[in-house]
């Protein structure tokens, strides 16, 4: 599966929910995740997030992002389309300490 990780948090782009050929992002108020069981792993949403956030989740130290993916593509909506990114998205993106300051 693929994952979103930290950066996603207030930048919230929602690029990658645009080419995802299952519908398996889930939307929080800051973020997205994807959904494990129902990531096909095609690795389309990777390259089209402006903030880098999507990792495949083969990469090493993602497990804590895998379990936040999974325990949050639960119980948030569905998000199938592109909205409205937020407004000071850029000025978020790349800062540190945004799990334990945005997450949301
Ligand atoms: Fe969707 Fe493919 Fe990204 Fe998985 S890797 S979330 S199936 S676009
Ligand atoms: Fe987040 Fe990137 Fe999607 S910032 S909403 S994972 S395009």
């Amino acid at each position: 599966t693929y994952v979103v990780t930290e950066n996603c948090i207030k930048c919230k782009y929602m690029d990658c929910v645009e080419v995802c050929p299952v519908d398996c992002f889930y939307e929080g108020e800051n973020m997205l995740v994807i959904h494990p069981d129902e990531c096909i792993d095609c690795g389309v949403c990777e390259p089209e997030c402006p903030a880098e956030a999507i990792k495949p989740d083969t990469e090493p130290g993602l497990d804590s992002w895998l379990q936040l993916n999974s325990k949050y593509a639960s119980s948030w909506p569905n998000i199938t389309q592109k909205k409205e990114p937020p407004a000071d998205a850029k000025e978020f993106d790349g800062v540190p300490g945004k799990l334990e300051a945005h997450f949301s």
